[in-house]
């Protein structure tokens, strides 16, 4: 299982990045930006970014930590970590930024090693959602958050039916004119069975956050899960 997600990633490689700025007009950028600021990640800091794929929010936390702090960008997808090299290589001054091949289920990390962590559309794909949240967990220091931002089903029913027409409507025809398309038709299916922001919480809690929110944003059609290490 974990080897068909990673092929899937390393397919859509190419035209990610395009594809996420036409498919959410852009906003996925501010939704990552509001996951690194619940980071709460701070000058150098030394943050992780789990599931970094072409290393968007990688490139915002290591940002937001400047040259003191550092980060490492984390994914098993080597298609989309070149993606994400090289866009750090085209930036100056270069960002502080370690990218990681990986699988986020058995972090090569020690434990109590990161001050915030971020997680963008990753969580849903893991095979393993505990395993994940109790990896993370162990290497945060106590005190330290973690953001995690995804897809989320509107509790509104409106708004539901609207986040499936867009799904069927533009996402995969979208994915299907470059030539994606059982990539992005994976997403509607990978969203129900990803759990809502109440069961995040308590899988959270199990692992051992006891400080767990989840936070609706795009009006529940994305979420964010910020959850803190005591
Ligand atoms: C939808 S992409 C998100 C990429 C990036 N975070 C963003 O927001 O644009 C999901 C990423 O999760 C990675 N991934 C899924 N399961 C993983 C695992 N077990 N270990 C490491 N990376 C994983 C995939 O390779 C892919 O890059």
């Amino acid at each position: 299982m974990n080897n068909e997600i990673r092929n899937i990633f390393n397919k859509i490689a190419p035209v990610y990045d395009e594809l996420n700025d036409r498919l959410s007009f852009g906003q996925h950028r501010v939704w990552k930006e509001m996951a690194v600021k619940w980071s709460q990640a701070k000058p150098g800091d030394t943050c992780i970014d789990l599931c970094c794929g072409s290393g968007d929010l990688s490139l915002r936390m290591a940002r937001h930590v400047g040259k003191t702090g550092q980060v490492s960008g984390v994914d098993f997808s080597c298609e989309l970590l070149a993606v994400a090299q090289e866009r750090a290589e085209n930036i100056y001054p270069k960002p502080n930024i370690t990218w990681i091949e990986a699988d986020v289920l058995n972090l090569p990390f020690e434990d109590n090693h990161f001050d915030a962590a971020t997680m963008g559309y990753g969580l849903r794909n893991v095979t393993d959602i505990p395993r994940c949240l109790q990896e993370l967990y162990r290497v945060l220091k106590p005190g330290a958050k973690a953001a995690i931002l995804d897809f989320h089903r509107p509790s509104n029913e409106l708004m539901r039916k609207f986040q499936q027409w867009y799904l069927n409507n533009l996402v995969v025809p979208t994915a299907t004119q470059m030539g994606m398309k059982d990539e992005y038709a994976y997403i509607s299916p990978s969203l129900d069975r990803f759990p809502l922001g109440n069961a995040q919480i308590a899988i959270a809690q199990q692992v051992g956050f006891t400080d767990a929110t989840h936070y609706p944003i795009a009006n529940g059609m994305m979420g964010v899960l910020v959850i803190k290490k005591f």
